[in-house]
């Protein structure tokens, strides 16, 4: 039986991650991965430009039940730590908006970083590897019966990620172990995902599909100012996969079509300049021509209606409708699509220095799997990366 001081499942970022690190300790390290090749998330990911971090990261950028969880990881590896690991590869990047940092060239140099480190280290990595049965031992450690034969691992890193895009080799065996092994899964749910239109709304805008616009969007006390999409299925965009975080089916969202200026008083000031000219062509320079003609119609009875025919009570009507645009998403695209998965391994449950579980002495759980989810823009790969780290300390 091959016997390793680390077994970790997963060879996605926090696998991979944890792995040179505790390698560099002196660990003997095996990552099992079942799919034919690691990090396919990462190759994805920010349209193959992998978004790796986020120069803003902090706490308060990532949802959780348990909200405190992430503070030490975080504080303890940060994102110029992954800059400074970057830059010694010799990767270019730039900062797309908002302290988003992406590759210049491509997503491939990121794995090929991660896995150079592997390699430096010592890590073994066995792909299209399956993991068929866990069980801890007596004496301690743990016993893996997998497709390759029998190992034997000092300590276990459950670093399985989420559920979304079952396509690049997702599954629940993460949650699955944690269940074994006595731990609580909080619900799981697809996030940073687009939502979906059904009905009259769908028939009223998916032909609009490709036109963007700047809105807000807002879904209890979290807000996002950025870009909509308008998708043949529904929308989309940064601004949208953003809120869906926080979204659920049947909750009240608010999209606000006017940010940061009052619509009331910009609807009065055009009647004023220029009453003889129709609603839809002010609208129309300030929102999409296509979307505002849209809109028009749906919400202007006769849809040409001139600005100074607008009486006050229709210009306050109008005003709120571009403040707050009825528009009912029925669901989301779900784990198809999505980049992230809400909920998961409650964190309640392990130690936040160590990431290790207060249950069973030795198993750990890192990145996606657990109970942790970042906003959009890189706050998800840091968390992998942090979490990975925090882990290999104490390995
Ligand atoms: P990750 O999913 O990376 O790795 C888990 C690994 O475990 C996978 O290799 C999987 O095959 C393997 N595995 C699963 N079950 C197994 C089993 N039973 N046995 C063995 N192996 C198993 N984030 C960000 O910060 N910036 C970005 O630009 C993007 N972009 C992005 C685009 C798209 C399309 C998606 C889907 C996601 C993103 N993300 C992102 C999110 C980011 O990819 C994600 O949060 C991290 O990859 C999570 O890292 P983990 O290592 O936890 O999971």
């Amino acid at each position: 039986m091959a016997d390793y001081d680390v077994v970790i499942i997963g060879g996605g970022a926090a696998g991979l991650f944890c792995a040179f690190n505790a390698g560099y300790a002196g660990r003997s390290v095996l990552v099992i991965e079942h799919a034919n090749k690691v990090g396919k998330k990462i190759l994805m990911s920010g349209g193959g430009r992998c978004n790796f971090t986020n120069t803003g990261t902090a706490p308060a950028h990532f949802i959780s039940a348990n909200p405190h969880f992430c503070k030490s990881a975080l504080a303890r590896y940060t994102p110029q730590d992954f800059i400074e690991l970057v830059e010694r590869h010799g990767i270019a990047f730039h900062e797309k908006e908002l302290g988003q940092l992406f590759c210049d060239e491509s997503s491939k140099q990121i794995v090929k970083m991660l896995l150079d480190e592997c390699s430096a280290a010592g890590v073994r990595i066995a792909i299209e590897c399956d993991v068929e049965k866990v069980e801890a031992l007596a004496g301690g450690g743990f016993s893996l019966a997998t497709t390759n034969g029998a190992v034997r691992a000092g300590k276990l890193v459950v670093a399985t990620g989420g559920l979304s895009i079952p396509t690049m080799g997702a599954t629940g065996f993460g949650y699955a172990l944690a269940r074994q092994f006595g731990h609580t899964v909080l619900p799981t749910r697809a996030g940073l995902v687009p939502l979906t239109l059904s009905g009259k709304p769908l028939e009223e805008w998916s032909d609009l599909s490709g036109v963007a616009l700047p809105v807000s969007t807002h879904c209890g006390t979290a807000s996002f100012s950025n870009q909509l999409l308008v998708t043949h299925r529904g929308i989309s965009g940064p601004a949208v996969l953003q809120v869906s975080n926080y979204w659920q089916p049947g909750e009240p969202l608010r999209i606000d079509l006017f940010p940061g200026s009052n619509a009331e008083h910009w609807l009065t000031a055009q009647a004023l300049e220029r009453g003889a000219a129709e609603v839809k062509t002010a609208l129309g320079e300030v929102l999409p021509k296509r979307f505002a003609q849209r809109f028009a119609e749906l919400h202007l009875n006769p849809a040409n209606k001139l600005l100074r025919q607008l009486n006050h009570a229709e210009r306050k009507t109008l005003a709120e409708k571009l403040h707050n645009w009825p528009l009912t998403p029925n669901g989301s695209e779900g784990y198809r699509t999505a980049e992230v998965t809400l909920g998961g391994v409650d964190t309640r449950e392990l130690s936040s220095a160590s990431m290790e579980s207060n249950r069973v002495p030795g198993l750990h759980f890192i990145g996606e799997v657990l109970d942790v989810t970042g906003w959009l823009g890189g706050y998800n790969f840091q968390w992998a990366w942090a979490s990975a780290y925090a882990c290999a300390q104490k390995l």
